[in-house]
């Protein structure tokens, strides 16, 4: 397990998401209330960036076809309309340190 800073807690508010890189994973930090999320960034439908999005009643909402993700587990909430399944975005673990935001992206 190897964590990562990404950026300080208070660099965020909530609803924010921010966009980072850990070499060569693309990731998506997402502050709902005083929780972090990490998930990839890219839509699993047509690989629109995520941190033009949005969250919605605590679901992350992709603003291309609106599909819904749960930024806790990456899981697909609701699929865009048009579309059959997609699959989820990948997860990562969280935690906060020191006013740190640090992500393991094992
Ligand atoms: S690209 Fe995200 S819903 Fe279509």
């Amino acid at each position: 397990m190897t964590w990562y800073k990404v950026l300080k807690q208070d660099a965020m508010k909530d609803g924010d998401l921010f966009k980072s890189k850990i070499g060569n994973n693309e990731l998506l930090i997402i502050r709902e209330k005083d929780k972090f999320y990490a998930t990839s960034l890219y839509c699993t439908h047509e690989q629109y960036d995520l941190s033009e999005g949005f969250l919605d009643n605590g679901n992350l909402i992709c603003p291309n076809h609106f599909a819904t993700f749960d930024p806790e587990d990456g899981s697909v909430v609701s699929p865009p309309e048009s579309a059959g399944d997609i699959g989820p975005l990948k997860s990562y673990k969280v935690k906060v340190e020191n006013g740190d935001v640090m992500v393991d992206i094992a």
